[in-house]
């Protein structure tokens, strides 16, 4: 990893673009804090970081949307940016920049993208057959073609993807396709496309997927297996009517949105600099400095370790430096589903958590769950009451309480000066050392489990050394140990806890009139003024989370394409 920055890393980092035709749920929002998390522990720790995303806003069911609701594609997607950005901020998401693929900056660098990739030798036209509806009177996007999956069987997937196994293909490989608007069978009509000959750059690939750090290994041999199977063609061009970019010297012809999406990290990149200084290709040129590190679920790998890579390496942008896979957050056991009341928008839960902690204890929930792992994850009602009781409310709220109104009431609101406990600071030091690592790999479960056993570790100390006793006694000498240690412990476990909870965090500075940073685990707040206590957590019951988990009202069936 390039440390030519006075050993500071420089990362660029993203959020996988949310598409602008929907509202930030749940789902999404377990990738942006899991991003988020990692952000901010590297900005904790003094390290250089860049957090791009935006809003992904071609393609044709934005063009579909805006005409159901008699808008524009343009209305509809700034309108979509609103609600996104306002969603995100609401769970304290600490992007550098939000933008958007509908951009003319994004229209260059898909260009110029393009224009490699032709010079490159990997494009190639082909007159092809498609399917064309006689009754709609248009060709049909590969979303307005449902059938069965051709891989692994699965009925009613869309014509690009097979939501079950995961695979991409061509609409023509659908098996019995239909017209996703009328249901009638489609007809084959000629017409010429644009095609990526992924399979020349098989050599870069390979080498790419092995590099260490880009993939998991569980996700490596699941790429290996797609570029052991042959690489196909790769069709970026779709017939007008299409909201999206041109293909310059083509007629009627636009990129597909996966082509112009992920370039959004570019031009996102790009608008930033515009705007507050610095040069996007000092991010992105290949050999630069800065570690690439995209966040994403497993459902777009392939666009990611396969398309994406070839047109970064082929136009001289730097590859990834590592793909961050996450599996799919289920609702209660269940997927994810508009009519069984289990699809859950992060402004619902925003709104109908009756506890101003709300957010912050849903981040510190997926951190309590997070890994490296693929595996899809559970939003348990019952589990996250308990994990944040558990941990929040009666560990570390509880420690904190005790010593801070301890200061209080003996120690005339100061911190009691005296020297910590070596035993305590000396486990805090270890600790802090494994936990950075965890940060840094995204094992943020492990991180919430030692944070969780060093609070252990204050309150049994608190409790066998009876400071109260101390006091009573006359030996405040004896307690004024026990209290400076347990506030120091505190102050760790605020730094550990800032990348996951803010917040609490923040309230925690605010009573001591600090700002922490990552190596601010250590000093001693012996002699140390605090201002007004007060309690860092409000714990929470089932009366909090009963008009979320209420059964949703029948009429919001999920919507068709
Ligand atoms: N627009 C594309 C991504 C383009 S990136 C160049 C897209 N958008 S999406 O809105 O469908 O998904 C955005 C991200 O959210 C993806 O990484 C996806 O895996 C993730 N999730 C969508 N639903 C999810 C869950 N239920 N659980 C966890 N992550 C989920 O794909
Ligand atoms: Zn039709």
């Amino acid at each position: 990893m390039p440390e030519n920055n006075n050993g500071r890393r420089r990362l660029l980092v993203t959020t996988a673009l949310p598409y602008a035709n929907g509202d930030i749920h749940l789902g999404h929002m377990l990738e942006a804090v899991m991003t988020d998390i990692f952000v901010r522990y590297h900005r904790l720790r003094g390290n250089d970081v860049l957090y791009v995303c935006a809003d992904d806003t071609h393609g044709t069911p934005v063009e579909l949307s805006a005409l159901r609701q008699g808008i524009t594609p343009e209305e509809l997607v700034a309108k979509a940016l609103e609600n996104h950005v306002r969603d995100y901020a609401g769970y304290n998401i600490s992007f550098d920049v939000f933008y958007t693929t509908n951009s003319e900056e994004n229209r260059h660098y898909a260009e110029l993208i393009y224009e490699n990739l032709r010079k490159d030798g990997l494009v190639v036209e082909k007159e092809i057959d498609q399917y064309y509806c006689d009754h709609d009177k248009r060709f049909l996007p590969d979303r307005f073609i449902v059938g069965t999956c051709p891989r692994c069987k699965a009925a009613k997937q869309y014509g690009d993807v097979c939501e079950v196994c995961g695979t991409t293909y061509e609409p023509t490989d659908i098996i019995d396709p239909a017209c996703g608007m009328c249901g009638n069978p489609p007809q084959m009509r000629s017409s010429e496309h644009v095609y990526v000959q992924l399979s020349k750059r098989e050599d870069f690939l390979r080498e790419f997927i092995n590099r260490p750090g880009v993939l998991q290994s569980d996700m490596r041999n699941f790429v290996k297996t797609w570029i052991d199977e042959g690489l196909r063609e790769w069709c970026i061009s779709r017939d007008g009517p299409y909201f999206g970019f041109k293909i310059p010297g083509k007629e009627n012809k636009y990129f597909y949105v996966w082509m112009d999406a992920p370039i959004g990290y570019i031009s996102s990149t790009d608008y930033y600099c515009k705007n507050n200084g610095g040069d996007v290709m000092d991010y992105w040129k290949k050999g630069g400095p800065y570690e690439i590190v995209h966040f994403i679920g497993k459902d777009i790998v392939y666009f990611h370790a396969l398309f994406w890579p070839v047109m970064l390496d082929s136009s001289g942008f730097a590859s990834p430096a590592s793909l961050r896979i996450h599996g799919f957050l289920n609702i209660q056991g269940e997927k994810m589903s508009k009519s069984r009341g289990t699809f859950i928008l992060a402004r619902e839960y925003a709104e109908k958590v009756n506890h101003p902690q709300a957010a912050e204890f849903l981040r510190f929930y997926y951190g309590s769950k997070l890994s490296p792992v693929s595996a899809d994850l559970d939003l348990n009602k019952d589990e996250l009451i308990t994990r944040v009781n558990t941990t929040l409310a009666n560990n570390i709220g509880n420690l904190h309480h005790r010593a801070m109104v301890f200061c209080e009431r003996y120690f005339d609101g100061q911190v009691p000066e005296a020297k910590w406990d070596e035993g305590i600071a000396a486990q805090v030091e270890a600790a802090a050392a494994e936990i950075a690592g965890w940060y840094d790999s995204g094992n943020n479960k492990l991180v919430v489990e030692k944070i969780q056993a060093l609070g252990s570790v204050g309150n049994k100390y608190f409790q066998d050394c009876k400071p109260w006793e101390s006091i009573k006694n006359g030996d405040n000498g004896a307690a004024a140990k026990v209290i400076v240690t347990c506030v120091n412990l505190i102050k760790a476990l605020a730094v550990f806890l800032k990348p996951i909870t803010p917040e609490i965090s923040a309230s925690f500075e605010k009573q001591l009139s600090l700002q922490l940073k990552w190596d601010d685990y250590r000093f001693s707040l012996s002699g140390h003024k605090i201002s007004a206590v007060e309690k860092l957590v409000v714990p929470i019951d089932e009366s909090h989370l009963e008009a979320l988990f209420a059964p949703a009202a029948a009429s919001q069936e999920a919507g068709a394409p």
